[in-house]
């Protein structure tokens, strides 16, 4: 049996209750001059940050705080918060947040040690100099920026995503407790939640896949299909909140090291142009995306339904790709996910622009199907 070359980065990672108390002793591991602790607005009220204060304030660990971080965090965003890493003379930084607050911390790090603006680093392997040391604190259960080689930035004049894909954006290490979770609405519990599982459908289906990527993404599709709902019903329910924590973090190793595809693609357009809610640009097109992929993959898209308890051994291709498509949309439905893109503000006249985008993103490379332009506009079409 031939087996095709494949790399699988890891990074440290913590995962169970009391994570978020290890923060200043996991910072202490790199000398700390000063900390830059990265994080936004809304979360900067909360006792997720306190108790990071405090702990620091107890150890005395020095630290300051950058909470200029928007959902979508913006390329300015990013420069201000390096000025800001450089002026207080910090050697560390700690990110504390869903993806929008660790995705700006890594930009923060390139843009620290590389002096350059951060659209120079925009694609794969386009960092020269590490970052400096890196400790996430997740609070969303599905972006898994904690532990991923991806930071997604808008561009704010051309208004796009941009995809800085590399080793050196990996954090040093993830304190990953579920708690943290119990601050989400049911709103974001149910769109982090579904960009999780698109993470672990694209993973599986991507044409980088591996043995390893693989066993991660479909036992992350088991666990969301099943606690995603349970945890909106409960969303005070720590055992649901861990399940969602954990099959976040197996969905982030299959897809990190396997890459994504045409949903992320596509996804990352939309997000550009109307800073709409990524998981919700996912779960508008995730239905759609495989209704264009299955027949390229039939038998990964089989492994798929089976981890959502759909079997589709002996169905003809066509009527299994119709009952996944069908599952998948009931799935969104129960999360309370309805919309289509003509409800997030997309017009008919925007799909050239926005597939013309999608088909320049770093996350199609690796989808199972390869995409023209033309496609790219059916399936908008389609998604309306
Ligand atoms: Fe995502």
């Amino acid at each position: 049996m031939n087996v095709p070359l494949r790399k699988c980065l890891i990074p440290e990672f913590i995962l169970g209750d009391g994570a978020i108390n290890l923060a200043s002793r996991y910072v202490n591991f790199f000398n700390p001059k000063k900390v830059l602790v990265v994080t936004d607005k809304g979360l900067r009220e909360t006792k997720l940050v306190s108790k990071i204060e405090k702990q620091f304030t107890e150890n005395k660990v020095p630290y300051c705080i950058f909470d200029h971080v928007s959902p979508n965090p913006r390329d300015h965003e990013v420069m201000e918060g390096a000025q800001m890493y450089r002026k207080e003379n910090c050697n560390v930084i700690l990110a504390i947040g869903g993806g929008s607050a660790m995705d700006a911390a890594k930009g923060i790090g390139i843009v620290s040690t590389n002096f350059n603006a951060i659209e120079r680093f925009e694609g794969v392997d386009k960092i020269a100099d590490p970052m400096p040391p890196l400790v996430c604190i997740p609070t969303t259960a599905g972006t898994s920026a904690d532990i991923s080689q991806f930071a997604i930035i808008l561009n704010s004049s051309e208004k796009t995503k941009m995809a800085i894909i590399s080793k050196t954006v990996v954090p040093d290490t993830s304190l990953i407790d579920a708690e943290t979770t119990l601050t989400m609405n049911a709103e974001l519990t149910a769109a982090t939640g579904i960009d999780a599982m698109v993470h672990a459908f694209e993973a599986y289906a991507s044409s980088a896949s591996s043995a390893i990527t693989d066993m991660n993404a479909l036992e992350a599709i088991r666990l969301i299909k099943k606690y995603l709902p349970l945890t909106l019903k409960s969303p005070d329910n720590l055992k649901y909140r861990n399940k969602m924590m954990l099959a976040s973090l197996l969905a982030g190793i299959a897809f990190s090291n396997a890459s994504l595809g045409l949903v992320h693609a596509m996804a990352h357009a939309l997000g550009g142009l109307k800073d709409a809610a990524h998981g919700i640009c996912n779960a508008i097109l995730l239905d759609h995306v495989v209704d264009f992929n299955y027949d390229a993959v039939p038998n990964k898209y089989i492994e798929i339904a089976k981890a959502m308890d759909l079997n589709l051994i002996h169905t003809s291709t066509e009527r299994g790709k119709a009952l996944l498509v069908e599952t998948i949309q009931e799935f969104k439905y129960a999360c309370g996910i309805r919309e289509g893109l003509n409800q997030i503000g997309i017009h008919d006249a925007d799909i050239p622009h926005l597939a013309k985008k999608a088909f320049n993103d770093a996350c199609i490379v690796t989808n199972p199907r390869d995409a023209e332009i033309a496609d790219i506009q059916n399936i908008f079409r389609n998604a309306r």
